[in-house]
């Protein structure tokens, strides 16, 4: 029996030190209440007072262990192997936390009835059409895209009360651990070091608090199946840097326009891509910040 919504308040999340699990930690369990236990591989947690339990989603049996001893209502997987030029040569670890963590997950979630919230990205797709929906036909271009499109169709299967979150280039307030995009380019050029932007990979950056109420909002109607989260607006990464040194007054002369093969990445990156988000607008409200309006809250919060 699915437990009442008002009486399901205990939340797993896994990846509680990264970007997008750090500031699930800071809503869910520091603003709203929730009951929430946070699990990573690390020792501990920034937050020495927070429930924290280490884990490494890679391992079955401590999948299973976490999930059956918390019982959770929902579970948030903000875990992943990130990294998406390693992922082209450490593709064992990709997979394994990529996909096979998240079929652990999901077995753990059906066994007690959670509903399991997934993040998935923009580079399931190959970035020739752009500004993709929900039913856009995938096609990655490299093993983290394959690894993340892998990872949904684990859960498609799964049984599992589930969520997928589509996303893209997150950034925001962290507390610890790398920089988001924004920061970046504020403390190189203050440092006074030159960065080199490309002009053709087309995005709509995501706020990371607009994505974290965006689950909020999943958990609050109960809504199962796959939403795209992102900002308002469609921009190349040269122009949204531009953005970002009109607002805090930064040097443009220290950044360089150039294309992505300049870059020589190991990895291809989708280059018209971008996410519609018209389906979570209207099935339950998703309604992502203003670009600036996202910089003046960073700078309040961090003081960037
Ligand atoms: N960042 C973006 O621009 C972006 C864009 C599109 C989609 N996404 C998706 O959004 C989600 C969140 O991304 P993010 O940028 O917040 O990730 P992140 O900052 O790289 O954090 C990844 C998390 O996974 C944890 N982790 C690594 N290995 C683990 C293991 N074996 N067992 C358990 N946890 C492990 C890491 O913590 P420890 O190292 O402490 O274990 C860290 O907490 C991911 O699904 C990602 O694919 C991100």
């Amino acid at each position: 029996m699915l437990i009442p919504s008002y009486m399901r308040n205990k939340i797993l999340i896994f990846g509680a030190t990264g970007m997008l699990g750090q500031r699930c930690y800071e809503y869910f369990a520091k603003k709203l209440g929730y009951s929430v236990l946070l699990s990573s591989t690390e020792p501990g947690f920034y937050n020495p007072t927070a429930n924290y339990i280490q884990c490494d989603a890679t391992k079955k049996d401590e999948v299973k262990k976490i999930i059956s001893g918390f019982s959770p209502d929902y579970i948030i997987n903000a875990a992943a192997f990130t990294n998406v030029d390693r992922s082209e040569t450490e593709r064992e670890i990709a997979w394994k936390l990529n996909v096979n963590a998240v079929e652990y997950m999901a077995e753990g979630a059906r066994n007690c009835d959670a509903h399991l919230i997934h993040i998935s990205s923009d580079y399931i797709f190959d970035g020739v059409k752009g500004q993709y929906s929900e039913n856009d036909k995938p096609n990655p271009l490299g093993y983290y895209g394959r690894t993340k499109l892998a990872g949904e169709n684990a859960l498609k299967i799964s049984n599992a009360l589930f969520t997928i979150l589509r996303t893209n280039v997150l950034y925001g307030v962290i507390t610890q651990g790398r920089l988001d995009f924004v920061r970046w380019v504020v403390e190189s050029i203050r440092k006074g070091e030159k960065i080199r932007i490309v002009t053709d990979q087309i995005n709509n950056p995501t706020f990371l608090d607009d994505l974290v109420r965006a689950i909020g909002q999943v958990i609050e109607f109960g809504k199962f199946g796959i939403y795209n989260i992102g900002g308002r607006e469609f921009l190349s990464r040269y122009d949204f840097t531009m953005r970002i040194c009109d607002f805090f007054n930064l040097d443009k002369s220290m950044v360089t326009a150039i294309t992505t093969p300049e870059l020589n990445q190991p990895a291809k990156r989708p280059l018209n891509s971008g996410l519609v988000t018209l389906k979570a607008e209207t099935e339950f409200g998703y309604s992502p910040t203003a670009i600036e309006e996202t910089f003046r809250l960073m700078k309040d919060e961090s003081g960037l």
